[in-house]
């Protein structure tokens, strides 16, 4: 059987513990599953594109059937250089569908050969965002349990180091 592949992309500003459930629910389905994080969001990132890069493939290290790349331009175009028709896309709660489904729409439009599937979350994590994770962390509140250890530290480091610069 030829091995079938899915693209999950996102900010990843940084990845939570609610986006490695969605990986790995997704790998139930796909053989392969290719992290693509988005060169530049809309907002400045707190972390550059090789940190969040990098964090995600530290995470799946273990993991050879989790791929992780940096993308830039059209989702649709990337997803289509990787030869992969589909895309995932975590659904946490109704208030992400509107958005969700309106950019699944335009994708389409865009490439009807691609088709975005959803999935949910374990529960636990429908309240979570990376935006929430990094305001938590900037205000001094723990992320425990909200993002990978290793990423707990290095959002530690970062907000350190981001507060040295504004008071020197
Ligand atoms: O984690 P996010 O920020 O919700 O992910 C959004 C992402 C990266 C999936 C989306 O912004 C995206 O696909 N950007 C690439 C540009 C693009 O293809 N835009 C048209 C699709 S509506």
């Amino acid at each position: 059987m030829p091995e079938t592949s899915a693209l999950y992309p996102g900010s990843f500003d940084p990845i939570t513990n609610g986006h490695v459930d969605i990986i790995e629910r997704g790998l139930r389905v796909f053989d392969r599953i290719v992290v693509a994080v988005l060169e530049n969001p809309k907002k400045a990132p707190l972390f550059t594109t090789k940190e969040r890069v990098r964090m995600i493939q530290d995470i799946f290290a273990s993991k050879k059937e989790v791929e992780v790349r940096a993308f830039d331009g059209l989702l649709v175009d990337f997803a289509r250089a990787r030869g992969t028709g589909v895309v995932m896309r975590g659904l946490r709660a109704i208030s992400d569908f509107e958005y969700e489904f309106q950019m699944a729409l335009m994708n389409r439009n865009l490439a009807p050969d691609i088709e975005t599937f959803f999935m949910m979350p374990n529960v636990n994590y429908s309240f979570l965002s990376s935006n929430l994770v990094r305001e938590v962390a900037a205000l001094g509140g723990s992320v425990e349990g909200l993002v990978p250890g290793p990423v707990a530290r290095k959002l530690r480091d970062k907000i350190k180091k981001s507060k040295k610069v504004q008071s020197s």
